[in-house]
């Protein structure tokens, strides 16, 4: 099976949790948009009332364009259940997000949620998290600055890897909110909330793309099974 079908098995099994007058959190990348054509489906077809918040410009357009019901945040800020892609889930649950840019919106969407469900085909699982490059959203001002203080706090913790400046387009990639994004290679890394704490202490840094304590459930597809790791 390849990657976009897992994806799409993975998305097919959490549509099942999603009810009736839900108020969703909907996440951004390739894994949350096949779940976004399929929750399309049941809302044309069965007129599946749900209302979403999405965590992207991209995301809105494409709910837009199939229907989905959108609002905002601040319309509705508590959210029953928010479903979205991982770029690499360990054992605790902990996340790797932020390789389609969406990270700051994707983690506000997320902590606004009772519950937050990954979805992910089975190559995005790993024992350690670090093998994607960590996403890293900062304030254009100062950035030498900044990239100077992550580094030497990922330093103190003995994570040594070069941070590149993600670009599209031969120009600095900028997100949503209007940040650019430093994608640090540190390999392994073996205190996550170590790394998350020195990360949020440094002033430029917005945000980044460690998620702890966050996803409540993920749903797996390894060939024909589908793995659930914590309470659906
Ligand atoms: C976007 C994300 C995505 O969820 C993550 O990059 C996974 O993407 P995909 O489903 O395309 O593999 O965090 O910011």
């Amino acid at each position: 099976m390849d990657a976009a079908e897992g994806k799409r098995r993975a998305a097919a099994a959490a549509l099942a949790e999603v009810q009736a007058g839900m108020r969703l959190g909907i996440g951004t990348g390739s894994t949350a948009e096949a779940f976004i054509h399929l929750l399309a489906v049941r809302v044309r077809d069965e007129g599946l009332r749900v209302v979403g918040v999405p965590t992207s410009e991209r995301t809105a357009a494409l709910c837009r364009d199939l229907g989905v019901p959108l609002t905002t945040l601040d319309e509705l800020p508590e959210l029953d259940l928010t479903i979205d892609g991982a770029d690499e889930i360990d054992g605790a649950l902990r996340l790797v997000k932020g390789g389609g840019g969406a990270l700051l919106r994707e983690k506000i969407v997320a902590a606004s949620s009772a519950r937050m469900i990954v979805i992910a085909d089975g190559s995005k699982t790993v024992e350690a998290l670090g093998a994607f490059p960590l996403p890293i959203e900062i304030n254009p001002f100062g950035a030498v600055a900044t990239r100077l203080q992550i580094e030497k706090a990922a330093s103190r913790l003995g994570l040594n890897g070069p941070l590149a400046l993600r670009r599209r387009d031969d120009r600095p990639f900028v997100t949503d909110g209007g940040h650019h994004i430093l994608d640090a290679s540190f390999g392994r890394i073996p205190d996550p909330e170590a790394l998350s704490a020195s990360l949020h202490a440094v002033p430029g840094v917005v945000e980044h793309g460690l998620f702890i304590g966050m996803a409540t459930a993920a749903v797996i597809a390894r060939g024909e099974d589908i793995e659930v790791r914590g309470a659906l």
